[in-house]
């Protein structure tokens, strides 16, 4: 597995990506004009020469924060999303003084990847998803001091 940045036109990569690991799809003029944003950035997990994963982070005022994550399921339990975490938080950490992110209450797979890597609850966004089926789950935010 190789862990690389994202480069400019990586935007097709994620939304494909994006579109594997969630119930959603993600257009990729949206994932484009967030990757365009200021202090925002990524990167790709490579199994075998092909995308399996990838983080999208954002580093704005000394505040760094997780905008997205997944796997590929087939690649899933291979220590793809800790090797991106734990890089995406080396990189963050010289430019921030904590880093945030929300996961789903129904999401205990994300839940325990975070907490495994020193993140702790400082709030609870209530309803703040909308799944597939219609159901509205909250959020929790978590926090990563540096
Ligand atoms: C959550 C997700 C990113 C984990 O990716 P992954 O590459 O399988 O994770 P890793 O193999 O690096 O596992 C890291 C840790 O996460 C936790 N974890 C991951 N999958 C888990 C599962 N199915 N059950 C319980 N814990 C799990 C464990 O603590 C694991 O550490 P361990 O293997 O040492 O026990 C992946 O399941 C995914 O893409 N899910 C859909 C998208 C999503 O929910 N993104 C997060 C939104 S906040």
């Amino acid at each position: 597995m190789e862990i690389r940045p994202a480069g400019g036109a990586a935007f097709k990569v994620i939304a494909a990506l994006y579109g594997a690991c969630f119930e959603d799809d993600w257009p990729e003029p949206s994932v484009a004009e967030l990757m365009n944003s200021p202090g925002v950035w990524g990167l790709v997990a490579m199994v075998d020469a092909t995308p399996a994963g990838f983080v999208l982070a954002r580093v704005i005022a000394r505040e760094a924060e997780i905008l997205a994550i997944g796997t590929v399921p087939a690649q899933r339990r291979a220590g793809l999303a800790r090797a991106l975490m734990t890089r995406a938080i080396a990189i963050a950490a010289p430019h921030a003084d904590a880093m945030f992110l929300e996961v789903g209450a129904d999401n205990p797979s994300a839940r325990a990847l975070y907490l495994s890597l020193d993140f702790h609850e400082v709030g609870l966004r209530r309803d703040y998803y909308r799944r597939a089926d219609g159901r509205r789950v909250d959020a929790r935010i978590l926090k990563c001091e540096f």
